[in-house]
């Protein structure tokens, strides 16, 4: 299993890092299989899986249980989970605490926090506690109410400027890697170039040191539209769908099961049972 300084050294080295969200054991297996860098244990489960409209529901306990299940999948994949909506904001103590469940009993290798401001100094707690943190700029998903929406951050010169000085805050408190979500690509570039952790874009263009994608967007599963960032590598609906309603006509029409699907009696058998 890859570790944080593995991937400093792969930002030194320009090696591309690969992450990709996974929420269970199957989908946790499959990345594993890939060969991908890091899984993310995203609060985006909140949308893909779980089915919510936002990722503000998320509890703690949903975020253990998945990682479980994801590192059950991928014992070998160094695994990031998300904490939740408002479990990193109230006090250094309760950070931690939330923190130190999901390494402790979730088996994540890290965290994942989102923002500056007051989060540098909880960055700063958990990662002097010997807890690996991953930072999060731009479109930070947990405060859309205040951001007004999901659109592309740091457009501006003075926007751009703040987000720059807050990866360097970051590096600074002890992060080891920075998402960089929907900001324009000169920014991710110039973030990037400016602080020696990797980034790790999505929506930020392809100078930055890694990618990462929702499992459900990548391989198109449950979801019926993209933004505009994704790249759609499979279609899962289409084959899950399809394999679904040929099992109802199959089983309308008694093409399935089959005699190969199926077991029998010895002849003698059923010639007690009948007498
Ligand atoms: O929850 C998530 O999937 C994320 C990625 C979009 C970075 O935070
Ligand atoms: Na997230």
């Amino acid at each position: 299993m890859k570790q944080t300084t593995d991937f400093k050294m792969m930002k030194q080295n320009k090696e591309k890092i690969t992450m990709v969200t996974a929420y269970d054991f199957p989908t946790a297996k499959l990345a594993q299989q890939a060969n991908m860098d890091m899984i993310l244990v995203g609060d985006s489960l909140g949308m893909v899986v779980l089915g919510y409209d936002s990722t503000v529901p998320v509890t703690i306990e949903d975020m253990i249980h998945h990682t479980k299940a994801v590192k059950r999948g991928a014992s070998d994949v160094f695994v990031v989970t998300d904490m939740p909506f408002m479990t990193y904001h109230l006090s250094r103590e309760e950070t931690l605490k939330h923190a130190a469940s999901l390494i402790q009993n979730g088996g994540a290798n890290a965290v994942k926090v989102e923002g500056a401001g007051h989060v540098i100094s909880m960055i700063e707690a958990l990662t002097s506690s010997g807890i690996p943190v991953m930072a999060h700029l731009g479109l930070t998903p947990q405060t859309v109410g205040v951001l007004g929406g999901y659109k592309v951050q740091g457009k501006t010169a003075d926007a751009a400027i703040q987000l720059i000085e807050n990866a360097k805050k970051c590096e600074e408190a002890g992060a080891f890697a920075i998402v960089l979500e929907c900001v324009p690509k000169q920014l991710a570039k110039e973030v990037t170039a400016n602080i020696s952790i990797p980034t790790i874009g999505i929506g930020a263009g392809v100078d930055v040191d890694g990618q990462v994608l929702v499992f459900h967007d990548l391989t198109m599963f449950g979801v019926e539209r993209v933004p505009k960032f994704v790249k759609t590598y499979a279609d899962s609906n289409d084959l899950i769908l399809n394999g679904l309603k040929n099992y109802v006509a199959d089983v309308k029409t008694s093409k399935f099961p089959e005699d190969k699907h199926t077991f029998t009696m010895k002849q003698e058998e059923l010639s007690t049972l009948y007498g």
